[in-house]
């Protein structure tokens, strides 16, 4: 992932699924060539491959699992989400934990099959077990801001610091992002870029949130 970035997750919300995602994804990819700052959409998984096909800019799983080729069912392996167009994937979103022995596992496998991987952490412990990994970036995002209005970089700023010193790994920093003050302010205390969701996916005009929220980036 190229840095500063913003990261877009799409996570099932409606306005970011079926044809809403493509939508989403195109006007992304206007703004992107337009500004020429770096956007990333993290997608369903089923929406991977349509979304590769439709737009030029990188698109993320929102979930993998290390498992490999062989007697697994209902799993979704890196092998084939590469193949279906994914450059990158979210690993332990706090909707979606995963132990922590699978997110080494998850991230080795990435490493091996050079998917780009970002591990979402809600404390600075965490982040920095997270940090031995040598994952492609980490996220920090503490749950409960998720949807909200409050950002993590006015909520918790000693917090996001803390997490950036402790560890060797890029960071961005997400919840409650909403507007470009939250992102310059991320941006300051030392995050390579922010992960959102609801200030785009859910705004009445999303090409405008988006715009807004490049504008320090
Ligand atoms: O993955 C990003 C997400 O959890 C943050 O959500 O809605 O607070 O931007 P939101």
């Amino acid at each position: 992932m190229r840095t500063p970035s913003l990261v877009v997750n799409l996570k099932t919300y409606r306005k970011g699924s079926k044809e809403k995602a493509v939508k989403l994804a195109k006007k992304c990819e206007k703004i992107a060539n337009k500004t020429g700052k770096n956007i990333v959409l993290a997608v369903q998984n089923t929406d991977i491959f349509r979304l590769s096909k439709k737009v030029s800019l990188p698109i993320y799983a929102q979930h993998v699992d290390s498992e490999r080729f062989g007697s697994n069912t209902g799993k979704d392996i890196p092998e084939t989400l590469k193949y279906n167009g994914a450059s990158g994937t979210l690993i332990n979103h706090s909707e979606d934990q995963v132990t922590i022995e699978k997110i080494e596992k998850t991230v080795k496998r990435c490493r091996e099959l050079s998917i780009t991987s970002l591990v979402c952490v809600d404390s600075v412990e965490m982040a920095k077990k997270v940090d031995t990994f040598n994952p492609d970036f980490i996220a920090y995002e503490p749950p409960e801001l998720i949807g909200g209005n409050i950002s993590v970089s006015e909520a918790k700023p000693e917090v996001l610091k803390e997490v950036i010193e402790a560890v060797d790994t890029p960071v961005l920093t997400g919840a409650g992002v909403k507007t470009d003050k939250d992102v310059k302010k991320a941006l300051e205390i030392g995050s390579k870029g922010v992960l959102v969701a609801s200030g785009v996916v859910k705004a009445d005009k999303q090409d405008e949130a988006v715009e807004n929220l490049l504008k320090n980036l």
